[in-house]
C-alpha cells in the first residue's frame, strides 16, 4: 500500500468565466493552499465549435494561467457532453429508457454506450486532447468522461445496444464458426419455461417491454453485457490518453450508483475517484427513517461516506480521491440546506482519514446561469467568499502539518459484489429490498462498534490478512471464493441470501449454500413485510428475509421458535437472515471477541477510524458527546497517532 501527501483542490470551468478574471481566479486558489484544479469535463461545444473544427486557443491560455500560478490541472475528457450538432450527426446515439422512449438532448448523458458512431466521436476527440495536451507539464493528471451511471444512464435499450447484446451473447456461448450455441444459451436462462427458446442469436431482444418479468437470466447477462459496454468505452479513452501522456487516470464515481462494476473499470485507470455529496445522499440516496434524516440533515450519514471511501481504495487499489466534494447546498435533493458550520472541515478530513490522496471543491464558484445556479461553490456568484472557502482555508493549513497518509489494512472486511447488486436489483424477491441496503447495514453496524474496514472484491485474493470477513448477500458465490474463505483462517459470516444462486442465476442443487464442510442447506426462503420480523433468541430480529435451515452443523443463533439462525463450522458461518440493527451488533460484537477485535460501541452519530500511524475521531451529531474520557463539540476532528506508534 502506498504513502501518499494530501493534497486539496476544486473544479473550475474557465469556459463558464470571463478570461478576465482566470488570472485572480488561479491566485485565490493558490492563496486557499489548492493545489490541484480540475478542468474540461463538460467544454466540447467550446472545443469542438462546429464538425472538425477545433478551439484549442481558451483552453491553453487557461491551462497556462492555471499552470503558471501553481495549481496542477486534472483535464477532463468533454464526452458526458456531445454536442447539439454531433447529436444532430448521429441521431441514434441517444439513449433510450426503459419504457422505449428516446432520451433528449438539453441537458447531458444524452448518449447510448454501445453506439459505435459515437464512440468513433469519442476516440477522436480524446485523441485531439490528448495530442495536444498530453506532454503539456500543467496536465498532471486526467479524468474520462463524468459519472459513468449519473441520472441513470449506464443501461439503454436502444438498437445499438440491442445489437452489440447479440454480439455479446454470441461470444458467451460459443458454437462452431461465428455462430453462438443457441442450444447452450436456451439450457442456461431455462429458456423451456413459457416456451421461450430462441432458434438464432438475432432473435434475442432486450429485457424491457415483456408483458411479465423477462427471465431473470435473460436479465442478469444484459446488465453484466451493460457493464461490459460501460468498461469498455471507457477503456478506448484510456487506451488513447495513454499513448500521448504518462499522466494518471481517474474516472470520478458516483455514490450508490451500483449498476456497472467499478471494479472491472478500476482495472484500466490508476486512480479511483468519487463525487461526495453527504446531504444531497442524506436526502436522496440512503435508506433510513425521517428522524435519522432530520438528526442529520446538517452533517450528512456519518457512514454513507466513509463505506464509499472504503470501496473507491478498493476500486482504485489504493490509490484513489474525493473528485467532488460538497461545499454548501446543492441544487438536487428534495431538500437542500447548508451544512453546520465545520462540517466541510470533518467531510474532508475524513476521506484523508481512509486514505485520500486528494480532495477537490465542487465548484470553485456558483454559477448563475443554467441547471446549477443554486449550487453553492467556494465562492459566490460575484466572487465574494462562501462558507466553505474558510474551511477549505483551514485545512490546507492542517495538512500542512500532517502532510502524509499512511494507510494501514483493517481487521474486518466486507465482500462487496456488483454482479450481486444485478441480481437482487433484478430478483429482489421483497418489496425495498436491495443489496447495496443489506451491504451498507452490515458496514454501519461494524461502524457503530468502532471498526475500521476494508471493502474487497470477491477475487482480491487477500482473505488470509483478515480476521472477520463478511459476505452479506453475494448471490453467486463460485467454489473457488468459497474455498479460499474457507481456507483464509479467518472467521466468515455469509449470508443472507449468498450463494443462492448459479451464475446463470438458476437454483443451484446441491441446495445453497452448499459451503465446504458447512453441514447446512437453506430448504426454504421468505421475505417479510414490516412488523412480520423473526424474533432472534439472543435479542434482536431478522428483518425483510429469512431462510430456514436444515442439516447438522452448529448452531450458534436461533429464532426464539428455536430454529436455527446461524449455523457454522469451524469458523465459516452462515446467518440465514438480514439482522435488524440490534441483532447485526449483537453477532458482530460476538464474533469481534472471538477473534480477538477490540470493539468500541460508538454513541449515535460519533465514529472511529485507524490509519496506519493514526486515529481518528468524527463527530456526526449535533450536539457534544463524550466518549473514552474525550470530548467532541458538533462537527469535532479528533486526531491521534494509533496507540503504540510515533506522531508524525
Ligand atoms: C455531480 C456532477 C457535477 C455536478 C455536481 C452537482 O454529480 O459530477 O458535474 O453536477 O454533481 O452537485
Amino acid at each position: 500500500m502506498r504513502t501518499a501527501r494530501r493534497s486539496l483542490g476544486c473544479c473550475y470551468y474557465p469556459e463558464h468565466w470571463s478570461p478576465q478574471i482566470w488570472q485572480s481566479d488561479a491566485e485565490k486558489m493558490v492563496e486557499t493552499g489548492l493545489t490541484w484544479v480540475r478542468i474540461g469535463e463538460f467544454a466540447w461545444s467550446r472545443l469542438e465549435p462546429q464538425p472538425g473544427q477545433y478551439d484549442w486557443t481558451w483552453l491553453d491560455r487557461a491551462i497556462n494561467i492555471l499552470g503558471t500560478a501553481g495549481l496542477q490541472v486534472v483535464l477532463g475528457t468533454p464526452t458526458a457532453t456531445p454536442p447539439r450538432w454531433l447529436v444532430d450527426q448521429e441521431p441514434d446515439m441517444l439513449a433510450v429508457d426503459i419504457e422505449g422512449r428516446v432520451r433528449k438532448f438539453g441537458a447531458r448523458r444524452h448518449y447510448c454506450f454501445s453506439h459505435i458512431g459515437y464512440r468513433q466521436h469519442c476516440a477522436r476527440i480524446v485523441t485531439e486532447l490528448a495530442k495536444r495536451y498530453g506532454s503539456n507539464r500543467y496536465i498532471a493528471a486526467w479524468q474520462t468522461d463524468n459519472e459513468y451511471g449519473c441520472h441513470d444512464t449506464t443501461i439503454s435499450y436502444s438498437a445499438a445496444a440491442r445489437s452489440a447484446f447479440q454480439v455479446w451473447l454470441r461470444n458467451r456461448y460459443p458454437g462452431p464458426g461465428n455462430d453462438g450455441d443457441i442450444t447452450a444459451l436456451n439450457t442456461a436462462w431455462g429458456n423451456v419455461f413459457w416456451s421461450m427458446e430462441y432458434d438464432n442469436f438475432e432473435q434475442i431482444d432486450l429485457p424491457n417491454l415483456t408483458v411479465t418479468d423477462a427471465n431473470p437470466s435473460h436479465h442478469l447477462e444484459f446488465r453484466r453485457f451493460t457493464s461490459d459496454q460501460v468498461v469498455s468505452f471507457n477503456k478506448v479513452q484510456t487506451d488513447i490518453i495513454r499513448r500521448h501522456s504518462a499522466g494518471p487516470i481517474a474516472h470520478n464515481y458516483m455514490g450508490r450508483i451500483t449498476d456497472f462494476d467499478h471494479f472491472d473499470l478500476g482495472a484500466d485507470l490508476d486512480i479511483a475517484s468519487w463525487d461526495s455529496y453527504p446531504l444531497g445522499f442524506l436526502e436522496d440516496r440512503i435508506t433510513a427513517t425521517e428522524a435519522h434524516k432530520e438528526k442529520f440533515a446538517r452533517q450528512g450519514d456519518p457512514d454513507f461516506q466513509a463505506f464509499h471511501h472504503d470501496l473507491y481504495r478498493a476500486v482504485g487499489r489504493g490509490r484513489w480521491w474525493v473528485m467532488e466534494q460538497q461545499p454548501g447546498p446543492v441544487n438536487w435533493a428534495p431538500y437542500n440546506p447548508a451544512p453546520l458550520p465545520g462540517m466541510v472541515r470533518l467531510w474532508t478530513w475524513e476521506a484523508f482519514a481512509h486514505g485520500a490522496e486528494a480532495v477537490c471543491y465542487f465548484r470553485w464558484r456558483q454559477v448563475p446561469f443554467a441547471q446549477e445556479q443554486m449550487h453553492s461553490g467556494l465562492l459566490n456568484p460575484d466572487s465574494s467568499e462562501a462558507p466553505g472557502l474558510s474551511e477549505a482555508r483551514r485545512v490546507a493549513q492542517e495538512i500542512a502539518a500532517a502532510p502524509t497518509v499512511v494507510p494501514g489494512r483493517a481487521k474486518t472486511a466486507i465482500i462487496f459484489d456488483y454482479d450481486a447488486d444485478f441480481s437482487w436489483s433484478i430478483q429482489p424477491h421483497g418489496q425495498n429490498m436491495t443489496y447495496f441496503d443489506l451491504v451498507f447495514e452490515s458496514y454501519r453496524a461494524a461502524r457503530a462498534l468502532g471498526l475500521s474496514i476494508d471493502i474487497l472484491p470477491h477475487n482480491s485474493g487477500e482473505f488470509a490478512n483478515y480476521k472477520l470477513i463478511l459476505v452479506p448477500g453475494m448471490i453467486h458465490m463460485s467454489d473457488r471464493l468459497k474455498a479460499e474463505l474457507a481456507a483464509g483462517g479467518a472467521t466468515v459470516i455469509i449470508g443472507p441470501r449468498s450463494a443462492s444462486r448459479t451464475q446463470d442465476m438458476q437454483i443451484p442443487v446441491p441446495l445453497p449454500p452448499n459451503l465446504p464442510g458447512l453441514d447446512a442447506t437453506v430448504t426454504q426462503v421468505e421475505s417479510l413485510r414490516p412488523g412480520m420480523g423473526i424474533a432472534l433468541e439472543k435479542g434482536g430480529h431478522f428483518q425483510h428475509y429469512y431462510e430456514h435451515l436444515a442439516g447438522a452443523a452448529q448452531v450458534t443463533e436461533r429464532t426464539t421458535q428455536g430454529q436455527p439462525a446461524m449455523m457454522c463450522a469451524g469458523q465459516l458461518h452462515y446467518l440465514a437472515g438480514w439482522p435488524d440493527p440490534q441483532a447485526f451488533h449483537r453477532i458482530l460484537a460476538t464474533a469481534c471477541a472471538e477473534v480477538g477485535i477490540a470493539t468500541y460501541p460508538l454513541p449515535e452519530g460519533l465514529r472511529l477510524r485507524e490509519t496506519k500511524t493514526e486515529r481518528f475521531w468524527f463527530n456526526y451529531a449535533a450536539k457534544t458527546q463524550t466518549f473514552d474520557g474525550k470530548t467532541f463539540a458538533p462537527t469535532a476532528v479528533l486526531r491521534e497517532p494509533v496507540p503504540g506508534t510515533p506522531s508524525q
